[in-house]
Order: structure tokens, then sequence, then C-alpha cells
């Protein structure tokens, strides 16, 4: 017995990285899986070796008719959604004073809008259900800041008062909602803002002395989206080894 047997689970951003071990997890601990990327190869490959019950599906969160489109179409599969994690997420390190706001507007769109997009689609499929568990991804940039990445912190910031809005406006239909903030995490998009010097510098800061791995977020996603945290709605927690404390 898994503690999501029988539960349909859509991931976000799941063809690498955090996402894709958010995925693995959720599908070993027995839900069907919906593996969703703009990347339609990693998103495939991704669904495919988590085997039966999984599908994979392009989907461009930033794009209100591409995750209606696959929204239209897990629902026409599976008849329902329990599970939703928007993971998909994007950052262009650089300091505030040199970005363009061609960029804040990318930032925005996939970090913040993108999570808008999906949940205001699914969010009534659970309530018509009268169940669903929502496992949002922030970070704690989000919480404390980021040399290099305001513009970003700022979306994530709106993730986390975001996600505690629905926890509230949805607690009586059953919904859960809940942001699960990593700290500095050994992935491609860790390795595109930091080089080898911050990632030394960052062990030696992080009180559990390493980076985070895509599955330390898998495990507290998976529980968040399962009936044991059926009393826990509207928190943030962060999944940083120490490093952040509030
Ligand atoms: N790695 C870290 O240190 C760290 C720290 C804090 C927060 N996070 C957050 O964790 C989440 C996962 O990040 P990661 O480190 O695994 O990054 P990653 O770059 O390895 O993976 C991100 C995935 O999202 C997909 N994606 C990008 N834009 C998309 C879009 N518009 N629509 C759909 N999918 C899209 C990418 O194709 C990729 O597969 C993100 O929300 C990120 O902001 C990561």
């Amino acid at each position: 017995m898994g503690k999501l047997d029988n539960k349909i689970a859509i991931v976000t951003g799941a063809g690498q990285g955090i996402g894709a071990a958010i995925a693995t997890k959720l599908a070993a601990d027995g839900a069907a899986v919906v593996v969703t990327d703009i990347n339609e190869d990693t998103a495939a490959a991704t669904a495919q070796k988590l085997g039966s019950g999984a599908i994979g599906l392009r989907t461009d969160v930033a794009d209100r008719e591409s995750v209606d489109a696959m929204i239209d179409k897990v629902v026409a599969q599976f008849g329902r959604v329990d599970v939703l994690v928007n993971n998909a997420g994007w950052d262009k390190a650089e300091p505030f004073v040199d970005s363009e706001p061609a960029t804040w507007d990318r930032i925005f769109q996939i970090n913040l809008y993108g999570q808008l997009h999906t949940c205001h689609k699914v969010l009534p499929i659970m309530a018509a259900q009268g169940y669903g568990r929502i496992v949002n991804i922030g970070s704690d940039s989000g919480r404390v800041g980021s040399s290099g990445e305001a513009v970003y912190s700022a979306a994530k910031g709106g993730v986390i008062a975001f996600t505690k809005t629905i926890a509230r406006e949805m607690a009586r239909a059953g919904i859960t909602a809940n942001c699960v903030s990593p700290g500095p995490t050994d992935t491609a998009l860790f390795a595109s803002i930091g080089g080898e010097k911050l990632r030394e510098a960052l062990k030696r800061a992080i009180p559990l002395r390493r980076l985070g791995q895509p599955e330390d977020l898998a495990n507290a996603v998976a529980f968040l989206a399962s009936d044991e945290a059926a009393f826990i709605t509207g928190q943030t927690v962060s999944v940083s080894g120490g490093l952040t404390m509030s």
C-alpha cells in the first residue's frame, strides 16, 4: 500500500531536476503521475522511466492555453485531479540594476503566472471533487532574499503569499495548499546560477554541510500531497539543510 494509491497527480517542470524527483517519488508512493514539461522529450523520458500509469505531456506553464489543454486531457483520461505540484521554474542570475524588463516578464510568467494558470484551472475541478492537494514550489530566496535573484525572489515571495491565500479560500472545499521552499539544490538551475566557488561556500554555510538533492524536496512534497498531511495547509516548509530557519 502506497500513501498515494489511486491518486492522479500532475507535476509541472518534471522533465529533470527536482520535478523529475518529485514525479518519481509520487509514482513510487502509488500515484498515477502526469509528467509535464516545456521540453516534450524530457517529459516523455521521465514518464517512460516511471512506467505504468505515468504519461508525459508538453506544457508551457507560462501559456494559459497550453495549461488548459493539458488539464483537459488529464480529466478526459483519468476523470479527476487529486494532486497538483507546481514545480516549473526558471531564473537568470544578474544584479537587479543590470536586468532588463523583458527578463522580469519571463521570470514572472514562468514562476508566478505559471502557478496562477494551473491553479485557476485545477481548483474548480478539485472543489467539485471535494478533494485536492496543491503543493507549490517556492524558494528560500522568496523568504530571505538572494543576491542576483531580485525579480525571481519577488516572484517566489508571490508564490508563498498566493499559496497561503488559496489555502484559506479553498479549505472548506477539502483542498489543502502548501509551499515547499528549496534552499540551494544540486540541479541544472543551480549550476546555471552559481559556480564551484558558491557551491563550496554554501557547503560550509549550510548547517547539514551539503547542498540539497532533488530527492530531499521530493520527500517533503510527497508528504504534503498525502493524507498524512490532511490537517496542514497554508504552510511554507523550507528544505534547506538548515540554511534558512524562519
Ligand atoms: N535548484 C535550486 O537551487 C532551487 C532553489 C530554490 C528553488 N528552486 C525551484 O525548484 C523548482 C525546480 O527547479 P530545478 O532546480 O529542478 O530546475 P531545473 O532547471 O533543473 O528544472 C526546471 C524544469 O522546469 C522546466 N520548465 C522551465 N520553464 C518551463 C515552462 N515555461 N513550462 C513548463 N516547464 C518549464 C524545465 O524544462 C526543466 O525541466 C523551480 O521552481 C525552482 O525555482 C530551485
